[in-house]
């Protein structure tokens, strides 16, 4: 069911400073930042031959990786994202096998104006999990 990984997410500290990171220090294609204020956070893409790097900054005080950047203020892993071909298929598929979606368990438009959910990381092996329909 799960298709390619499209990217893998590292919250950060300071974003400017990590697109500087990837930019100029590793020699990769960097987005400008993108503000999602649905999802509280502010967003760079890092294009890499076969998949994204998702750099992610707090937005707003209620910005669900803040906790995460007060655990971990150097910054981390924060989750990854597969693509799937159907979304609410794919959802309705992990439900069904007792695993636990985030949040009202209805896909919203993520950073590439796609339908994205997040899964729980307790139901897989520690991590979260974003689905993006490709
Ligand atoms: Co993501």
């Amino acid at each position: 069911m799960i298709g390619r990984l499209n990217h893998v997410a590292i919250a950060v500290p300071d974003l400017p400073a990590a697109r500087r990171l990837y930019g100029d220090m590793m020699g990769a294609a960097v987005s400008a930042e993108q503000e999602l204020p649905e999802h509280g956070v502010t967003v760079v893409f890092v294009e890499l031959p076969n998949t994204k790097i998702e750099l992610l900054h707090p937005l707003g005080e209620d910005s669900p990786i803040r906790g995460f950047l007060d655990k971990n203020p150097q910054g981390g892993v924060h989750h990854i994202c597969y693509e799937v071909a159907d979304i609410a298929a794919a959802r309705d598929r992990l439900v069904g096998g007792g695993a636990r979606v985030l949040g009202d368990g209805e896909p919203r438009g993520g950073a590439h104006g796609k339908p994205v959910l997040f899964l729980h990381p307790k139901d897989f092996c520690g991590t979260l999990i974003e689905l993006e329909q490709a």
